[in-house]
């Protein structure tokens, strides 16, 4: 049984003031039809014999979730929540104890639910490629091709292969420094890591069993304690506390002997940052991108989106994000949209 798992956790700082605490990215429509939760869940309808998604969530977002898999005609999901965040590691293991109830032998397909895949057919075909290494106990991963030296992602490097698509991971490593990033680029040798996955749930388990014994027992001691009602299951909130904060790629992908990966060559960005957005999106003549009530006036390379009734008007400049809601604008250079989260920091620290 093929299982997605849709993780839905993530807070999108860095698409402020968009991207709110109630209402993080995944759960807007940024590009394409509908919000990026729902064309990732419409994603994995395509894939033949898939079974319900389970979606792993925050607390605060259930009725957002459930609302929006609604709307999408989706039936049979599982919700879990969890009370507090602690990052995609302990969230990919509740999704995989919930599906090994399912299925002993279920397959979970992991995936984030914040990013735009422009050639759903690709994925598609991507996933089935990676079904055969996945059943012989692998943690299949899916490489894209690097275009720059992004220190924001995994970086993978291939070694022999291991059946007609998939190659075994000679090397994991999760957010290298930029010099490093630079000469992984240069090598070609290494992808990115989507940071979409493959495996199977008891391999999953396994994995973390050996690399992170502590994460595994804490939460299955949340989950074991947890309880079900109508739509959402809930982890125990005391148990889920003491539960380690990591990732699955420094927790599990960057230790693992039996880490694999399919080279995927579909257009795919995580949507990270405004830049990204930005660099994903279709442009004008000038290389602007532009959402809502905007004039722009000799602006080149920008994006200007307004999310509120207020004219956006730019003149004479280059290379700027201009994002404005009801109650905030942001101004920020392409270069430094990044740092946007800094900006939400700040926000959070003044109360
Ligand atoms: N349920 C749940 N709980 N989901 C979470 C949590 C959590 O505590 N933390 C993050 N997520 C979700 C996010 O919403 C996102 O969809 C996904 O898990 C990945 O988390 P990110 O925080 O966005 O990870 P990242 O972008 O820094 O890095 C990962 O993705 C890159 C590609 O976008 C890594 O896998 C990198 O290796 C990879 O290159
Ligand atoms: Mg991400």
């Amino acid at each position: 049984m093929l299982i997605p798992l849709i993780l839905s956790g993530g807070s999108g700082t860095r698409l402020w003031p968009v991207s709110r605490r109630n209402l993080p990215k995944q759960f807007l429509s940024l590009s394409g039809d509908g919000t990026l939760f729902q064309q990732t869940v419409a994603r994995t309808q395509k894939l033949p014999e898939v079974s319900a998604p389970i979606i792993v969530a925050s607390e605060d977002h259930r009725f957002l979730a459930a609302d929006q898999l609604l709307e999408s005609g989706v039936e049979g999901a599982s919700i879990l929540l969890e009370p507090v965040a602690r990052n995609t590691a302990p969230a990919i293991a509740l999704g995989a104890l919930k599906a090994l109830e399912r299925d002993p032998d279920a397959l979970l397909l992991v995936l984030p639910a914040d990013h735009l895949i422009g050639d759903p057919a690709s994925f598609t075909n991507a996933v089935q490629q990676a079904l055969p290494a996945a059943r012989a106990g692998w943690l299949v991963t899916f490489g894209i091709r690097p275009d720059r030296p992004e220190t924001g992602f995994g970086y993978i490097r291939r070694a022999e292969s291991i059946d007609t698509h998939a190659f075994r991971v000679e090397r994991f490593v999760e957010k290298p420094d930029q010099p490093t990033a630079r000469s992984y680029v240069e090598d070609g040798g290494y992808d990115w890591n989507s940071g979409m996955f493959l495996f199977k749930a008891a391999r999953y388990l396994e994995e973390l069993g050996e690399h992170a014994p502590d994460m595994l027992a804490a939460v299955r001691e949340a989950y074991a304690t947890g309880h079900g009602d109508l739509d959402f299951v809930r982890v125990d909130a005391e148990a889920f506390a003491k539960v380690p904060d990591n990732s699955i790629d420094y927790a599990v992908m960057e230790k693992t002997s039996r880490a694999a990966v399919i080279p995927v060559s579909c257009a795919w960005s995580d949507i990270g940052s405004w830049s990204a957005l930005w660099l994903s999106g279709q442009h004008d003549e000038h290389g602007n991108q532009r959402e809502g009530d905007t004039l722009a006036v000799n602006t080149r390379n920008s994006l200007l989106r307004s999310h509120d009734r207020h004219m956006i008007a730019t003149v004479g400049v280059d290379d700027l994000i201009v994002v404005s809601t009801p109650d905030a604008t942001l101004v920020v250079h392409r270069d430094a949209a990044q740092d946007v989260k800094k900006v939400v920091d700040q926000l959070k620290a003044s109360g």
